[in-house]
């Protein structure tokens, strides 16, 4: 087995880079660190980088960066790969700031890198923009959620809840979710979400979208999986944006969430959601639909 404990970096193809990095730094708040061969390196805070922007005649998801616990160097990810039968790459200096990346295709396509060390651009949080804590979660349209599930255990990832049997949860860390896989039709992003501080945050982030004239297309309301309060938008090339707090504390060792006083058990502990009453707890509703 690999072990990966975050989510580093996510990956964009777009058809307009500079409106992207307009978005991503006067809205959003990130910082530009690096600019090379028309591509755009923003980082929330610390990393040297945790979005990529590339230009692309296809907007969208293009891949996505874990981090290898500390024990483990690229070299022994690939090797461990190689024995776990999937084809992986070494990559040496692919990226600014990685020294080499073990980049494979998982299961459904979507471009996976697995790295030791990044370098730490630090350029601290703006003061201008949203401004999230980090990245929070990435969330993909897969064939099966089920075999995606059971693919990324693999990667040390795992399952707390699941929506029915069609949309599930898995952590690397103790964040409810790091990645989550809802089964479609379609493949691709299903949203990113960022990390905020509290729910006066997210107010001030809402108000902030309606100043650049970006409508909040759902929330902001409590989900049951994860309890996040979420809201949702879309960036200028249309990725679903969710900005979200509160959200649940893994405690692997007890197989169980940190105690809060909107739990529906005491203890909380992973489990199979109804659509209905997973999509929001506060029974608000909205047009969009988000599954
Ligand atoms: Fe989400």
């Amino acid at each position: 087995m690999v072990r990966v404990f975050r989510l580093a970096y996510v990956h964009f193809g777009c058809t307009d880079v500079s409106a992207m990095v307009r978005y991503y730094t006067e809205v959003l708040g990130l910082s530009l660190t690096e600019e090379e061969g028309g591509r755009a390196y923003l980082s929330t805070a610390f990393d040297h980088h945790n979005i990529i922007l590339s230009p692309s005649s296809e907007p969208g998801l293009k891949g996505f960066g874990l981090q290898l616990a500390p024990d483990l160097s690229a070299a022994e990810a690939h090797a461990a790969l190689q024995r776990m039968g999937i084809a992986a790459e070494m990559k040496a200096d692919s990226l600014p700031a990685i020294p080499e990346i073990v980049q494979f295709t998982d299961m459904d396509g979507f471009e996976v890198h697995l790295f030791s060390q990044m370098e730490a651009t630090a350029p601290g949080f703006r003061s201008e923009g949203i401004v999230p804590n980090k990245v929070g979660h990435l969330s993909l349209r897969v064939r099966d959620a089920k075999r995606s599930v059971e693919y990324y255990k693999q990667f040390g990832f795992v399952n707390t809840d699941w929506i029915e049997s069609f949309f599930g949860f898995m952590t690397c860390n103790r964040d409810h979710h790091v990645l989550n896989f809802c089964t479609s039709d379609r493949k691709g992003m299903h949203h990113l979400a960022f990390e905020l501080r509290d729910y006066s945050h997210l107010v001030r982030s809402m108000d902030y979208l309606s100043k650049h004239e970006i409508p909040v297309l759902w929330g902001p309301s409590r989900h049951g999986a994860g309890h996040n309060i979420a809201t949702y938008h879309r960036d200028p090339e249309g990725n679903m944006i969710e900005l979200f707090t509160d959200a649940d504390v893994f405690i692997p060792e007890l197989n169980m969430f940190e105690p809060r006083p909107w739990h529906e058990t005491i203890p909380q502990r992973p489990r199979v959601w109804g659509t209905d009453e997973c999509i929001t707890r506060w029974g608000t509703a909205f047009e969009e639909a988000l599954v």
